[in-house]
């Protein structure tokens, strides 16, 4: 049988090369355990015969970390074993760092989780000079905590403060100057003298001069840097943490940053084996729970299905854009030039004027003079990225584009007659994108030359540093569109995700019923304290009432009437009870929201922003609803409406529903998603709380068929 760990000895130099023969990328799984206990066996026994042990690997990852597959699946009645296995890991990787010969990583590629805790277990850590590594535990964007020795080490290698805030409450990813300046790993030598580097760290370590080889900690006196919770600095810095974690969280339930802490803190009044006990207790009540999965479901195998292609129609030839026309320099025009250019693409910045366009070229330097200040880019990096920024008035400049995206006014017939100006510029067969928020695509591209080229490319802002795009494809978008625009969202490193066309698209749809959900609360007299802080503390990272203002309360009216108009005002807000209260605010009070100064807040010059007190006044406090039902109502508003878009066909698949709704309207990352909320609820007890909430609250939360179909076979969403 082929082992996972290769065994070579060289003059009593032993190098470990982990190699998984069944996998492109070494994980925690059975065959990793069972081969290290073999190998732990062999190290003991040959000892002596022993100079030093390279550990490295075959793979272009040196090791993965933790097989995310057999994690997202166990179960609370799990646990004792799961406790058993990590402890297994971790008394493995204890008898290679108490072995008494000195163990060197050479870390050949991304260290990340469980990776970056085999090295950690290693005396010395040396990493190849290549900006493509990545060494880190990100285990807490998992809803997880790094439980193979990751806790326990680093505070003892970096003292808690530097433990906590530079390598496990954020899980930073570290390229390896980074991780060489934290501390975590002893050397970056270039690739190719990897091996030589850790021959010659064997070589040169003297028994004489170091003693024997052992990690810090298992040294007479050793303390940990920067002292324990009982010494004074740290009794002055640690009772500010939880306070400082529960701010930063906003009170929404978490559990692995907080698990974390503990972990540490704990851990670092303990010796070593105790600590690390410790950490697998946390580890185990993280990895048994919901919130673990919903996030791995979502941040590990969502992304990974989208960035496999997701609903990219297959066998359209890969494409990359070189020259990209962008019509319109407002707000997202400009945003969408500086995010092309950054990926290397030639951008033709076109407005009503030149002066028009170079303040939309303008809004790159000023994000790129930020880049310089934080020491990123040299000025000639920035006079390089903004020579591929033309701005212009003229549309013949747009001659040679093999991509358009149009971000003008949000008028149909103004989107129609800019496509038109350019139709006979750029070349014959590009691709034509509008960044349109509103307007259907398909009655859109009935007035443009080759709709089948015509497809929604739906971007958010700040376009700089939202990472998600709705392609939204009309009756004619061919597929060739929808792959050339996939690839285009993907060259400019942000994640696709593709919808059929429907009002409001997915995104807006959804987040439409979340922020009139937080309306129709005022309108029954909840408190708005209550509405916004019920949100935050369910873990949306922006409230309702908050968000209303910033997408401006005339929107809902706006939706209404032209779908009234249209004679289709089913499902646009029309009969919602929320509309009271954004009309009256409009109409009665002149409050448009916060683009006019007032909406649902004050915004005072001079200070934050503050809920309006004519609220109360005028929509008087007279419900006691509890928290769990203003909770449930946003979230269970959000993942009907998903359910409804993959019912009818706007949504082409769930990661899309998952990813879409995290990224673009901020569902709460802890559910893992609209659907996956659903999934997790299960879908037979979600349509029953459905139907309580549709009779206490509205028939908007009626269960539709499609969830009542699923309830009654007993599927989730997958
Ligand atoms: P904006 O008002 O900041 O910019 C629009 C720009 O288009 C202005 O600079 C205007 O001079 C220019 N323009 C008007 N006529 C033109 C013409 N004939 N040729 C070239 N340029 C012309 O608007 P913003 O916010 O940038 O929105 C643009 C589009 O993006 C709209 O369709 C909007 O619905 C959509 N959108 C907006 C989002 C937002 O958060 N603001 C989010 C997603 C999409």
């Amino acid at each position: 049988m082929t082992s996972m760990i290769e065994w070579k000895n060289d003059a009593g130099v032993v190098t470990l090369t982990l190699n998984d023969p069944d996998a492109s990328a070494n994980t925690m799984n059975g065959a990793y355990v069972e081969a290290m206990g073999r190998t732990v066996e062999r190290l003991v026994a040959e000892k002596a015969l022993l100079k030093g042990v390279i550990v490295t690997s075959a793979k272009s990852t040196f090791f993965a970390g933790g097989n995310l597959q057999q994690l997202s699946q166990i179960r609370p009645s799990d646990a004792a074993q799961v406790f058993e296995t990590v402890e297994e890991v971790k008394r493995q990787l204890r008898a290679v760092e108490t072995l008494g010969v000195p163990v060197v990583a050479a870390i050949n590629g991304s260290a990340l989780g469980g990776g970056l805790e085999i090295a950690l277990a290693c005396h010395h850590r040396i990493v190849a000079d290549d900006n493509r590594i990545e060494l880190g535990v990100p285990e807490v964007t998992l809803g997880l905590l790094p439980g193979g020795g990751g806790v326990t080490r680093t505070v003892r290698m970096l003292g808690l403060q530097d433990a906590l805030m530079k390598v496990l409450l954020q899980g930073q990813r570290m390229k390896p100057a980074h991780a060489l300046s934290v501390g975590i790993v002893d050397e970056v030598v270039p690739a190719e003298d990897l091996l030589d580097a850790a021959r010659r760290w064997i070589t040169s370590y003297s028994r004489e001069l170091q003693g024997d080889p052992k990690q810090p900690w298992d040294r007479d006196g050793y303390k940990i840097p920067g002292g324990t919770p009982a010494s004074p600095k740290l009794a002055a810095f640690l009772p500010a943490f939880p306070a400082n974690l529960r701010k930063q969280l906003k009170g929404a339930p978490y559990p692995a940053p907080r698990a974390i802490m503990s972990a540490a803190v704990e851990g670092s009044q303990v010796d070593f084996e105790t600590a690390s006990r410790i950490e697998s207790r946390y580890f185990v009540s993280l990895a048994t729970g919901q919130i673990a999965k919903n996030m791995i479901q979502a941040f590990f195998f969502d992304m990974q299905s989208i960035n496999a292609g997701g609903s990219r129609p297959a066998g359209v030839p890969a494409y990359r854009a070189r020259r990209v026309g962008v019509l319109g320099a407002g707000m997202m025009g400009a945003g969408i030039a500086y995010v092309c250019a950054k990926a290397g693409i030639e951008v033709v910045l076109k407005d009503v004027s030149l002066e028009a366009a170079a303040r939309g070229k303008e809004y790159s330097a000023k994000l790129l003079a930020k880049q310089v200040g934080k020491g990123r880019m040299t000025a000639s990096d920035v006079e390089a990225f903004l020579r591929r920024i033309t701005p212009t008035g003229d549309p013949n400049d747009l001659a040679g584009c093999d991509l358009v995206i149009e971000a003008v006014f949000e008028d149909g017939g103004l989107k129609q007659k800019v496509f038109a100006e350019i139709a006979g510029v750029v070349e014959p067969d590009a691709l034509l994108c509008s960044n349109t928020s509103t307007l259907p695509i398909t009655a859109l591209a009935d007035g443009i030359d080759r709709p089948d080229d015509f497809i929604g490319m739906h971007f958010f802002s700040p376009v700089d540093r939202m990472p998600l795009v709705e392609l939204i494809v009309g009756a004619k978008t061919s597929d060739r569109a929808i792959a050339q625009a996939y690839d285009v969202v993907r060259q400019i490193r942000k994640t696709p995700i593709v919808v059929n066309d429907s009002r409001g698209f997915f995104t807006s749809r959804v987040f439409g019923t979340l922020v009139m959900e937080g309306a129709a609360m005022v309108a029954e007299g909840v408190d708005p304290v209550m509405i916004e802080r019920a949100a935050t503390q369910a873990g949306f990272p922006a409230p309702p009432l908050a968000m209303l203002d910033e997408v401006t309360l005339t929107l809902p009216q706006k939706i209404r009437d032209a779908a009234r108009a249209a004679g289709d005002s089913a499902g646009a807000f029309d009969d919602h009870p929320g509309m009271a209260v954004t009309d009256r605010l409009v109409n009665e009070f002149g409050r448009r929201g916060k683009a006019a100064g007032a909406g649902f807040y004050d915004y005072p010059a001079d200070g934050p922003k503050r809920l309006w007190p004519g609220l109360w006044e005028h929509f008087p406090v007279k419900a006691e609803i509890p928290l769990i039902d203003l909770q449930e109502r946003m979230l269970f508003a959000m993942a009907l409406e998903a359910v409804k878009c993959l019912d009818e066909g706007v949504l082409r698949s769930v990661p899309d529903a998952n990813i879409g709704s995290i990224f673009g309207i901020g569902f709460p990352p802890l559910h893992g998603g609209a659907l996956q909320y659903v999934n997790a609820y299960g879908p037979s007890a979600f349509a029953e709380r459905s139907r309580e909430l549709a009779t206490t609250y509205g028939e908007r939360f009626r269960p539709p068929a499609l969830l009542v179909r699923k309830a009654a076979a007993g599927e989730i969403f997958g």
